[in-house]
């Protein structure tokens, strides 16, 4: 019988921590027998990567928050035809580093582009594709951006200002209280091992 997988998307702000923790979500998915595949948003299949380097160019400097949207789902329509959709049909498990509640964060409450609008844009472009499960990792700004610093260069979006990623927190905080049984909150302050023991709990719950 074919298997059945899961959606899951990893949202979060600067600094979080994404990367190791996708990592980790990936190797305990596969030690439970999943089939996994890890992606990413914006990017994932040749074509939305070059979108990427577009998106995240810092000498973009003129780009106007309806290029920066669009853009966004131009990459993730041919995410979704090339990668998800198949995968999905294949019952294979999706970890996504990132989706579209990143839209909703960094273009609706970063940049103050209209929610409806973005709604618009996700019914278009996915009809009912919602993710099964997000993992938002959380943390205080300030401490983000600490540790994002230590890495390297910052792209278009990493040269923001603090206001700009408080107003995405909220925004992903937010998205998570309307949506509570797809989201799980994490709290990404502690240690790793004591962040990947919120998630590992998670995963136990869902498997
Ligand atoms: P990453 O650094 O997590 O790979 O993501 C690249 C940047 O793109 C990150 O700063 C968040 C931003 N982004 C959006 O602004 N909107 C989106 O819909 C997505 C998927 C990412």
């Amino acid at each position: 019988m074919r298997q059945i997988g899961k959606f899951i998307t990893i949202e979060g702000g600067e600094g979080v921590g994404k990367s190791s923790n996708i990592a980790f979500i990936a190797e305990w998915l596969r030690q439970h027998g999943k089939d996994v595949i890890v992606t990413r948003e914006p990017g994932g299949t040749p074509l939305a990567e070059r979108i990427r380097q577009i998106l995240l160019d810092k000498t973009e400097t003129t780009m106007c928050s309806d290029t920066e949207l669009l853009l966004m789902f131009a990459a993730r329509a041919q995410h979704i035809d090339e990668v998800i959709r198949p995968a999905i049909q294949n019952g294979q498990w999706i970890v996504c580093d990132r989706f579209t509640d990143a839209t909703y964060a960094y273009q609706g409450g970063g940049r103050g582009v209209s929610l409806e609008r973005i709604a618009l844009l996700e019914t278009w472009v996915q009809g009912n594709l919602r993710p099964d499960l997000t993992f938002l990792l959380d943390l205080p700004v300030h401490q983000g951006m600490q540790r994002a610093s230590n890495r390297s260069a910052p792209d278009r979006f990493e040269q923001e200002q603090a206001e700009f990623f408080e107003r995405v927190r909220a925004c992903y905080r937010l998205r998570a209280t309307q949506e509570p049984t797809r989201f799980r909150v994490i709290d990404a302050a502690p240690a790793l091992q004591q962040v990947q023991a919120q998630i590992e709990q998670v995963l136990h719950a869902i498997v």
